[in-house]
């Protein structure tokens, strides 16, 4: 979080090459095979062939005017989720909020902002993504509160109220100064003085949002009964944020501070006491047992910017009974196209000791979109379907962030007055916040792109909307959105796309990442090659080793233009840029 950071699709039949080595005689061996990788599938859950879209709701759609996204207006759109090829979408928080945090700063866990609608809006939300295949997961924050919600009112109001543990009080330090020197997130100390009871409560964000005391099992509870509540309600499961937070040292120890500023102006600190404590996979192994025992395979999503794939292969649990999904921000925040880096993190997370299933994304609304940070300023269309290949194309559940599908682009507030997130306000001008990656998704031509039919949206649309939205892209067949939408069916129909093992090629090139997936034994194999340098390409592929004998690929899917024809893999050139994911035999 915050590191602030052609086309030719030819329709391969989707024939399943079985795996001939079975050793059930009295079967045909195909037909033994095929059970086998039919029940194989069946047993899988659904999030491990699913692509999940996040919607910032208050950029989406807005139903009734008032320039904010709403519900209603998430809805009205479902068909066109459905059409892009999304089997759930990942909703940012819509519950009761004093909106500091935009909704991060919650006030009732059980309920629905009336800005975005009412609970039966969201059963209805829930039952019409249903029909359309698409599941909906709710956005979760354990770390904290806002301090509007009723149990910091209560927790404040006196030392010796029942909720005083319920959330991070000390006393200052004998000077008269916060206990130690632990920075919030979002700029200078993470203490606040409250007058009325003369100590100081513990913020990792916000002062407005407080953090939560997950060592009173009281907390757990009142958190848990609440994930129970949407998940009565159908949910799939639970993007869960900030959960390398939820713990802090209790001695106290300062953090270690580090050479330089941040964009706040503050030291540098490691924020080695309050991130990333054990306890946090206690806390993880519990909530799982929480969603395990709902229908559906339910979900956990991550948040968690680990420092290392070591550290985030630890969100599995050593039984792989904590996460099922951790975010990658090692991936998500190589920040340059990088076929070495991307190669390595690849790797590495693929190989993970538990068998963990990969998570990857490039955008989302805490960071600013892929298509500024990756591309060059001269090629970034190209860039953007290069790294939709990388996402889709990869061994991983895939997160889209909205709008990526069009080559939307991160529009910063010009001015301070204009900012909306409170950390561009305390940051400006070196921090602008994150407005920027948030504004409202782009329908079409018309005022408001057609988000919102009010004067005034809560974010101004970008100019690029004019080009870059839904209707005007479908109807270019060399657009961002059309590119997405042949890649996505593609990975739906490929099996190896879907389930194929991740093969990495040619690990010594510096320009052009390859890999194969190749389903078990003598399954069909695709060849995806990515070139993330700005020179065309000529290579060479010797994929015996992985059991392939021909000496071509077919493409599937190729941008730009690179030809119908088959390729030779032992002179392969790809352009600058090019994606080529094509069957190789
Ligand atoms: C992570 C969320 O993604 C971000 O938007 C929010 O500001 C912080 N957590 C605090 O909740």
């Amino acid at each position: 979080m915050l590191n602030r950071a052609k086309f030719l699709f030819a329709t391969l039949s989707l024939v399943l090459w079985l795996d001939a080595g079975t050793s059930l005689a009295q079967q045909p061996p195909q037909q033994s095979s095929k059970h086998e990788q039919a029940q194989q599938k069946s047993q899988d859950p659904w999030w491990k062939h699913a692509v999940i879209y996040e919607i910032y709701p208050r950029s989406f759609q807005d139903s009734n005017g008032d320039g904010v996204g709403d519900i209603n207006g998430i809805t009205s759109r479902l068909d066109y989720i459905h059409d892009l090829g999304i089997d759930a979408i990942w909703i940012s928080p819509m519950y009761p909020s004093p909106l500091i945090d935009f909704g991060y700063d919650i006030s009732d866990y059980t309920a629905i902002d009336p800005l975005y609608g009412t609970l039966a809006d969201f059963d209805h939300l829930v039952s019409e993504a249903k029909k359309r295949n698409i599941r909906v997961i709710m956005d979760f924050v354990p770390n904290h509160t806002s301090d509007q919600h009723p149990w910091f009112k209560e927790s404040r109001s006196s030392r010796s109220n029942p909720k005083r543990d319920w959330y991070i009080w000390r006393d200052g330090n004998a000077m008269g100064q916060p206990p130690n020197n632990w920075q919030s997130w979002f700029g200078h100390s993470a203490w606040k003085l409250d007058p009325a009871t003369n100590q100081y409560y513990y913020h990792h964000f916000y002062t407005e949002q407080p953090d939560l005391n997950w060592r009173n099992p009281q907390v757990r509870k009142a958190m848990y009964d609440a994930m129970r509540f949407w998940l009565k309600r159908g949910v799939a499961g639970f993007r869960i944020d900030a959960v390398s937070r939820l713990f802090e040292d209790p001695n106290l120890h300062d953090d270690p501070i580090l050479p330089g500023k941040n964009a706040y102006g503050d030291p540098n600190i490691a924020h080695k006491y309050t991130d990333n404590l054990p306890e946090v996979h206690e806390v993880l192994r519990e909530m799982r047992k929480v969603v395990n025992a709902y229908p559906g395979n339910p979900v956990m999503i991550s948040e968690a910017d680990e420092p290392n794939i070591a550290e985030l292969a630890k969100m599995y649990g050593a039984k792989n009974d904590e996460v099922q999904l951790p975010m990658d921000f090692q991936i998500a925040d190589v920040n340059k196209l990088s076929a070495p880096d991307f190669r390595r993190l690849l790797n590495e997370i693929d190989r993970n000791a538990v068998g963990g299933q990969p998570h990857y994304f490039f955008s989302n609304h805490d960071q600013p979109r892929q298509w500024d940070r990756y591309g060059d300023g001269v090629h970034n269309d190209q860039i953007a379907k290069l790294m939709a290949a990388l996402l889709l194309a990869t061994r991983a559940t895939p997160l889209m962030y909205y709008g990526e599908e069009l080559g939307m682009r991160t529009t910063e507030p010009a001015r301070k007055e204009d900012v909306q997130d409170p950390i561009g306000k305390i940051g400006w001008p070196e921090e602008k916040g994150r407005d920027g990656e948030r504004t409202p998704m782009q329908w079409d031509a018309s005022t408001n792109a057609g988000f919102s039919a009010s004067q005034r949206p809560w974010l101004p649309v970008p100019p690029s909307a004019s080009i870059y939205n839904v209707v005007a892209e479908s109807q270019d067949p060399k657009s961002i959105l059309a590119f997405y939408k042949r890649l996505l069916a593609l990975r739906r129909n490929e099996p190896a796309l879907r389930d194929g093992r991740y093969l990495p090629l040619n690990q010594e090139d510096t320009n052009v990442l390859s890999f194969l997936r190749k389903e078990p034994g003598r399954g069909e194999a695709i060849l995806v090659v990515l070139n993330m340098s700005a020179e065309p390409r000529t290579i060479k592929f010797d994929l015996s080793a992985h059991g392939v004998k021909g000496g071509s690929a077919n493409p599937l899917l190729a941008a730009p233009e690179i030809g119908a024809e088959s390729t030779q893999l032992n002179h392969f050139s790809v352009p600058a840029f090019g994606v080529f994911i094509g069957s190789v035999d």
